[in-house]
């Protein structure tokens, strides 16, 4: 019997800044965000940590199901902006939220951490070991962008979300299958340059501005455009499923063209593409779990919907997750 998502939930901070925050200060424009991105606004966490992204989606997903903190007994954190280095966050949201039954840990696999997460949470539930797994995907990246850096300030936000993973009760719904890839030779690419073990912080790295986002967006566009696109269509291919099949694609959400790009070699007509980016910009682990929330409590996901889950990432990571929604509306 396959997992399944049972619940999603979002938090996004309340204070939103739209692109005119930046062209205020830096050489840019609405206009040259809005068309080379998708991006209209973003929200930043004006205090506290990625926790306090997770905590208040946690807690309304317990509500929502009526689920006692003590019935979770895994978490899992997917983030690239943690607390702290250790102890892991998923330790700081136990702890929080008051999980006394549950073990934890944190994964990082940057815009694809969603995905591996699912896919390591389903495992989990499948093989015995968790019966709950409580699968926290957040990034507070406004404490690593770089705000003086046109070419990547722009393009974040911070955001938390908390999914359920189960098991199925019918082998036909649930995470079906799951195509996913990581290729380091795309490190050079997109990276956090120093604050690690290769290049520990020093008054030098701080100097050089090496604790922000790096990237080479050209590169990474490319890559990223090929990557998604290729698993994309795979996964669809391998159970024989044409885009009249497809209710959904729920891509990470780094840019509107690399979404398209996507779409469009799928062969998916773009009103069946979840897109929330134009509100939220790329809030890495937490953009597509909060497409499928957002979806979810506008009632536009109806139970048996095919949905292919497709993301990009720093690594590179990507991957493609076919889920068949096991959820009454
Ligand atoms: N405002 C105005 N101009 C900007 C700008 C900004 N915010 N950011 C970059 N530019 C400039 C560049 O400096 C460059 O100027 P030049 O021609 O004088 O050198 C010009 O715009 C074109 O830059 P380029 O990098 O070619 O733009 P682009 O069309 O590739 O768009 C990104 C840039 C970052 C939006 C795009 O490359 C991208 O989305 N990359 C992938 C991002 C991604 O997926 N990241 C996360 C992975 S999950």
């Amino acid at each position: 019997m396959p997992a399944t998502i049972t619940a999603v939930t979002h938090y996004f901070p309340p204070d939103i800044y739209k692109n005119d925050y930046f062209s205020k200060y830096l050489d840019t424009s609405d206009e040259w965000i809005k068309t080379r991105t998708g991006i209209s606004e973003r929200r930043f966490l004006k205090e506290g940590a990625t926790s306090d992204l997770i905590v208040p989606a946690a807690k309304q997903l317990l509500e929502q199901k009526g689920l006692s903190p003590s019935d979770i007994d895994t978490i899992i954190v997917s983030t690239v902006t943690p607390d702290h280095m250790f102890p892991n966050t998923a330790a700081v949201v136990q702890d929080k939220v008051g999980m006394p039954n549950a073990w934890g840990f944190d994964i990082s696999a940057a815009c694809s951490g969603y995905l591996f997460s699912l896919r390591t949470a389903a495992s989990l539930v499948e093989s015995g070991t968790s019966k709950r797994v409580l699968l926290c995907g957040a990034d507070k990246m406004s404490s690593i962008m770089d705000f003086q850096d046109r070419a990547t300030a722009v393009l974040f936000g911070d955001g938390g979300t908390a999914t359920l993973v189960e098991m199925s009760d019918d082998p036909n719904y649930g995470i079906l299958d799951n195509i996913l890839h990581i290729d380091g030779e795309g490190g050079k690419y997109l990276k956090q340059i120093a604050g690690g073990s290769f290049k520990p912080a020093s008054h030098e790295t701080v100097d050089k501005r090496e604790h922000y986002i790096f990237q080479d967006g050209q590169n990474v566009f490319k890559a990223a455009v090929k990557g998604m696109a290729d698993v994309s269509t795979e996964i669809m291919q391998r159970h024989n499923l044409s885009h009249d099949d497809i209710a959904w694609l729920v891509p990470h959400q780094a840019n509107l063209r690399i979404i398209s790009a996507t779409a469009n070699r799928m062969g998916l007509s773009p009103d069946k593409v979840m897109i929330n980016i134009d509100k939220y910009a790329n809030t890495t682990s937490a953009t597509i779990p909060s497409c499928l929330s957002e979806w979810k409590d506008a009632g536009k996901i109806k139970k048996g919907d095919y949905l292919v889950l497709s993301s990009f990432g720093a690594g590179f990571t990507w991957g493609a997750i076919l889920l068949r929604w096991n959820m009454n509306v």
